[in-house]
């Protein structure tokens, strides 16, 4: 029985609220038991050895890179869709991205694009499937030429926690998965927050030294690291989240089928496709309009809230365009000016959905 749910709504059940609490009362705020208890459930809970608590999903995917060698001089294969995040770390590191783009159907890394960008690349050294919206991409596609061209793997999963494809869960396929618990997320910790998984027990140690300082147990710091700790009341949260999350997602998932059965008629409305052997996790809902902006102001007058992730695909923002040559993509470019995110929350009554779905019937009348 969930007596709660998410940030975005005010009401925070009262469990989390004693468990920041009894943090606060502790003193002990970062390097606690609270963490290790966090990683620990979550690892367990993807159903992999070593999970890595972090400050941010941004954090996770550059520990994992960093972690695994990568740097100056490798490419990194991004999808143009996604957030800029996914692509950051990479910069960041001093290796190049490479962006590839996405299949018209699951807005996820297209493996044809992916191989031709792999046989054209120098040094390619890594790629980034990212499960973008709380769907899956074709891991086992891309894992089989990530093997084929000695390619790390990092999940960007930060929008998926614990979707699954073919009951293989989000993160858990590829060398490492990284997750992201920013208000938003299906799940957060009550602020900014990341997870990076792996079976690696060497990757999984040099991430946790990365993210203190490069400090190894004899107090000397043998890598160059910095500070990516979580803190205790994140973890706090994040572990009475880590209950909840899986019936939030089964709400999301009610609430998406809703809105696909009720949008089934309106032709002008491209509603998500899930491929059947994967179980989406609906971060967002995101529907594909020729007349986007008209539609958004016509449901905003309506009182319903829309957004477009993203307006702008990853590899055009300025602070890309100005440090690697970028390709044109054209699906990834297309959806950009088609994509419109409708009301997703695990609190969505059958009522709203349908209020929504009504008023874009009546704008296509
Ligand atoms: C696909 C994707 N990658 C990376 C990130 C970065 O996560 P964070 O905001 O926690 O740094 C996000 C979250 O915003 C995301 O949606």
């Amino acid at each position: 029985m969930v007596d709660s749910v998410d940030f975005t709504d005010i009401r925070v059940a009262e469990d989390t609220i004693e468990a920041v609490v009894d943090v606060l009362e502790s003193g002990r705020f970062v390097k606690g038991p609270l963490v290790e208890r966090f990683e620990n459930r979550f690892a367990e809970t993807c159903g992999v050895d070593h999970a890595v608590a972090v400050s941010s999903g941004t954090a996770a995917i550059l520990l994992a890179l960093e972690a695994a060698g990568i740097g100056e001089g490798d490419s990194v294969f991004v999808p143009g869709h996604t957030f800029f995040a996914s692509a950051s770390p990479v910069l960041a590191l001093g290796a190049t991205p490479v962006f590839v783009d996405v299949d018209p159907e699951t807005y996820t890394m297209d493996p044809d694009s992916l191989a031709t960008a792999v046989a054209a690349a120098d040094n390619p050294a890594a790629v980034i499937p990212v499960h973008i919206y709380g769907g899956m991409a074709d891991v086992d596609a891309i894992d089989a030429i990530a093997s084929e061209h000695d390619l790390f793997v990092v999940e960007d999963s930060c929008q998926a926690h614990f979707a699954s494809r073919d009951g293989a869960t989000a993160g858990t396929v590829g060398d490492a998965g990284a997750f992201s618990f920013y208000p938003s997320k299906n799940m957060t910790v009550g602020g900014d927050g990341g997870m990076a998984i792996t079976d690696d027990a060497d990757l999984a140690e040099t991430m946790r030294m990365l993210r203190n300082h490069g400090r190894g147990d004899e107090g000397v710091h043998r890598r160059l690291g910095l500070n990516y700790r979580l803190d205790e009341t994140n973890a706090a949260v994040g572990l009475r989240q880590l209950d909840r999350v899986r019936d939030w997602s089964e709400r999301r998932r009610a609430a998406a089928r809703r809105y696909t059965d009720r949008l089934a008629d309106v032709d002008a409305v491209t509603t998500p496709f899930v491929p059947a052997d994967v179980e989406h996790v609906f971060h967002l809902y995101v529907i594909q309009v020729p007349d986007r902006e008209a539609l958004a102001d016509f449901l905003a007058d309506r009182n319903v809230d829309t957004g477009v992730h993203y307006p702008t695909p990853a590899h055009q923002h300025p602070a890309i365009v100005s440090r690697v040559e970028t390709p044109e993509l054209p699906v990834t470019e297309s959806l950009c000016d088609r994509i419109l995110s409708l009301p997703m929350h695990p609190r969505l009554t059958d009522a709203e959905v349908d209020y929504v779905c009504s008023a874009i019937e009546e704008f296509y009348q």
